[in-house]
């Protein structure tokens, strides 16, 4: 099994205030938070909640206040035909291969203001205070905004990410729609994005180890093992290789009143059942990694007095164990066949995706490992659990993760928080790692 190690950071309480003689970087988590609270009004719903949606009004509008902020920090702005946003400090060599950095600004229906902005803004922040303390770098940093991590509008998770790796098929693509269906080609030319076609529009976001030589991505843990210190007890070995499905039941349908029972194949009790069995199917692994939940469910007609006659349901499937998690899916889409059976339904199914483990980069681990030791912060080695687009770019380039701290582990909900503090410890710890991935030139902080 291939390795996803992740560098997760834990809150001290004597944090050292020092980055290294060379260099005295200008950072302020309590600045980084604010910006984060203020992205977060661009949103569908009303904060602290926050609902930003792929190439939506609020998702443009962020888009546009993380380029204001890019320019603020005197970064260049590149940005892709699948609308992955680039701020640029610009190195000695500008045909090097870079170091990237970054995260998402989408969220979920009903989401916080943490997840992914951090990376974001974090590394905008990280990429400023850099410049301002006039380190030059010897290759390219970029801060990268990457479109659309959360799955949201067209079922497809990280399709920035997947574009820049080259791990997403236009044809594939193409077959997407959104609950309004709209396609997402149109979507992105609607948004100021796209090209003439699928494939061109994927070319134009494409990187290769040529553009890319290290990527690292901050993030909230989005877990609670963090916050009650238990992080000792759950130390892992692997990267959860996410896979989605849809299972969608079909009966007939009816009167709620008129149509007997015996007479029913109901839609809905059949997506029951198979709810209770992919449980049952999760739980007989006895891995606490391997999980397993229906998240979506679109009955149909949803009415009060009818009998369902479909029930569409999405499926979220992971487990650090690619081996197993792949005899999962098989199963769970073996139950779908047999309780459609059993109910006298009619079932399709589909693999959304089901996408592999990454190996983190020595390099990059190295690199914040030796950062968080010059900052006297404490840290552990630990897993990355959730997706994050760091998944895609490790199959471009040597990748790691940087984790800080949420209250309670809480995310995707609107409670989810970091404090300032912790904030400021992940971006200290950014800036110093991409420092030293990227190198100084020669001058003033050479001897990073
Ligand atoms: C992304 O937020 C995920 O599903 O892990
Ligand atoms: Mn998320
Ligand atoms: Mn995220």
């Amino acid at each position: 099994m291939r390795l996803f190690l992740a560098v997760v950071l834990l809150a001290l309480a004597t944090a050292s205030c020092c980055q290294g003689a060379e260099l005295s970087l200008d950072i302020s988590g309590q600045k980084v938070y604010d910006q984060l609270i203020e992205l977060a009004k661009f949103s569908d719903d009303a904060n602290p909640a926050v609902t930003r949606i792929l190439f939506t009004d609020q998702d443009l509008n962020a888009r546009a206040f993380v380029k204001q902020l890019m320019r603020d920090a005197g970064l260049v702005i590149r940005e892709d035909t699948i609308g992955n946003i680039y701020g640029i400090l610009e190195g000695q060599d500008a045909q090097a291969p870079a170091v990237g950095t970054g995260s998402h600004c989408d969220a979920i229906p009903l989401a916080g203001a943490f997840d992914g902005t951090l990376g974001v803004i974090g590394g905008i922040a990280a990429l400023k205070a850099l410049k301002e303390a006039g380190f030059v770098p010897k290759v390219p940093i970029e801060a990268i905004m990457f479109t659309s991590e959360e799955p949201t509008r067209f079922g497809l998770s990280c399709s920035g990410s997947r574009a820049i790796a080259g791990m997403l098929d236009g044809d594939y693509l193409s077959t997407l729609r959104d609950v309004n269906g709209s396609d997402y080609l149109a979507a992105a030319q609607r948004a100021g994005y796209g090209a003439d076609t699928y494939e061109a529009m994927l070319r134009g976001a494409r990187l290769t180890d040529k553009d890319l030589g290290a990527f690292v991505e901050l993030h909230i843990e989005q877990g609670p093992l963090l916050g009650e210190g238990r992080a000792g007890d759950w130390r892992g070995d692997g990267h959860r290789g996410p896979a989605a499905l849809a299972v969608t039941f079909y009966g007939d349908g009816g009167h709620a009143g008129a149509l007997l029972m015996p007479y029913r194949n109901d839609a809905s009790l059949a997506a029951s059942e198979f709810a209770l069995e992919l449980e049952r199917l999760v739980l007989a692994t006895e891995s606490i990694d391997t999980v397993g939940t229906v998240g979506r469910w679109e009955v149909s007609p949803n009415a009060v007095n009818s009998v369902p006659r479909e029930a569409a349901l999405e499926i979220d499937i992971r487990d650090i164990d690619a081996d197993r998690r792949d005899r999962l899916v098989a199963d769970v889409l073996e139950a779908a066949k047999k309780v459609a059976e059993r109910r006298k339904v009619r079932v399709t199914s589909r693999i959304i995706n089901q996408d592999p483990p990454a190996i983190s980069g020595k390099a990059v681990v190295d690199a914040i490992s030796a950062s968080v030791e010059e900052l006297s912060y404490s840290s552990k080695h630990m897993v990355s659990r959730a997706y994050h687009d760091s998944t895609f770019m490790a199959q471009v380039a040597p990748t790691a993760m940087v984790f800080v701290p949420c209250h309670n582990g809480w995310s995707h909900r609107p409670d989810e928080h970091a404090t300032p503090e912790d904030i400021e410890r992940g971006v200290r710890v950014l800036a110093l790692t991409l420092a030293r991935l990227a190198g100084a030139a020669s001058g003033e902080h050479s001897e990073l």
